[in-house]
């Protein structure tokens, strides 16, 4: 944020004036967040209208690795939503990379989270859309637009949805938490011994979901519905937005390692308020100790 400096006639005092910078802020964040939830919402209703038509699949990274033509329609959706309000912004999104640009502000998009549940007739998928500056998350949002649910979240200014403010859950004993998670595609070659994390937590006696859909398992947690997340192998778009969201929310979200999530450069994630957090992460690092690397 740029500030002006002027000195005041007859007074000794120097002042800093930013309120005009301060409100130009404002308005951009303003439009940064408005923005997100345009293109989120006009892209979740294309995906409704081919949600169970006719449409084309293929693999990626391996078979299971899916993209139909709506990740691709969602994501350019997005993009000339996000380019005619903000033609300067850089712009990382699953299907087509980095749109580089000298803005400092990126982008960053799943244009369809929860591919594989759309691909085979499950109601259960999302766009998520985060607006980054550094390693800061500005703004996320998420939108299920099979059940007309709209998360979304501002830095410093709450998590929502539908515009009802929501937080984290308060269970600080993970014996009695309800929990999500995920598997990376690459779950054969058991990145961060995941198979072992699962199986052990799962043995806990705890219930556990796994949705598929990253994005919308963290606005989940969010919202209170679930108490925990953790996975392995998450990209920028399936974490960033969901993670703001649960921040906004009261929640805490890091890595295995204990930092913060860099949503940039992050493999691992655990969230949830934080005594479910550190419990978490306790549990994890429990399996690590006593497994051999494969
Ligand atoms: C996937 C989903 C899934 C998670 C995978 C992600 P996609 O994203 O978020 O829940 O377990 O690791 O890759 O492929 O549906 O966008
Ligand atoms: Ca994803
Ligand atoms: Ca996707």
């Amino acid at each position: 944020m740029k500030s002006i400096t002027f000195r005041i006639k007859n007074c000794d005092s120097l002042f800093t004036v930013c309120i005009f910078a301060m409100n130009n802020h404002l308005d951009t964040m303003n439009t940064v967040l408005q923005t997100a939830i345009d293109a989120a919402q006009k892209a979740g209703k294309v995906l409704k209208e081919g949600f169970g038509t006719d449409f084309t699949i293929s693999s990626k990274s391996q078979i299971h690795d899916l993209v139909t033509e709506y990740d691709h329609k969602s994501e350019a959706i997005i993009i000339e939503t996000i380019r005619s309000s903000f033609p300067d912004h850089q712009i990382l999104t699953e299907e087509s990379g980095h749109h580089a640009s000298d803005g400092d502000i990126t982008w960053i998009i799943d244009p369809l989270d929860g591919t594989v549940n759309f691909a085979h007739g499950i109601p259960f998928f999302c766009v998520s859309i985060a607006a980054i500056q550094g390693t800061d998350i500005l703004c996320g949002v998420i939108y299920s637009p099979m059940t007309e649910e709209l998360f979304s979240a501002e830095k410093g200014g709450g998590a929502y949805l539908n515009g009802q403010s929501y937080k984290v859950t308060q269970q600080t004993s993970l014996l009695h938490s309800f929990l999500v998670t995920g598997f990376p595609y690459s779950v054969k070659e058991n990145p961060l011994h995941c198979i072992e994390h699962f199986a052990h937590i799962v043995g806990m006696g705890i219930p556990i979901r796994r949705l598929g859909s990253a994005a919308l398992d963290l606005a989940y947690v969010a919202v209170g519905r679930f108490d925990g997340f953790w996975e392995v192998a998450l990209q920028p778009w399936d974490m960033a937005a969901g993670a703001l969201l649960v921040k906004e929310a009261g929640g805490i979200v890091i890595d295995y390692s204990g930092n913060d999530l860099n949503v940039l450069k992050s493999s691992s994630i655990i969230a949830g308020n934080i005594d479910i957090v550190k419990a978490l992460r306790n549990e994890i690092d429990s399996v690590n100790l006593t497994i051999p690397k494969r």
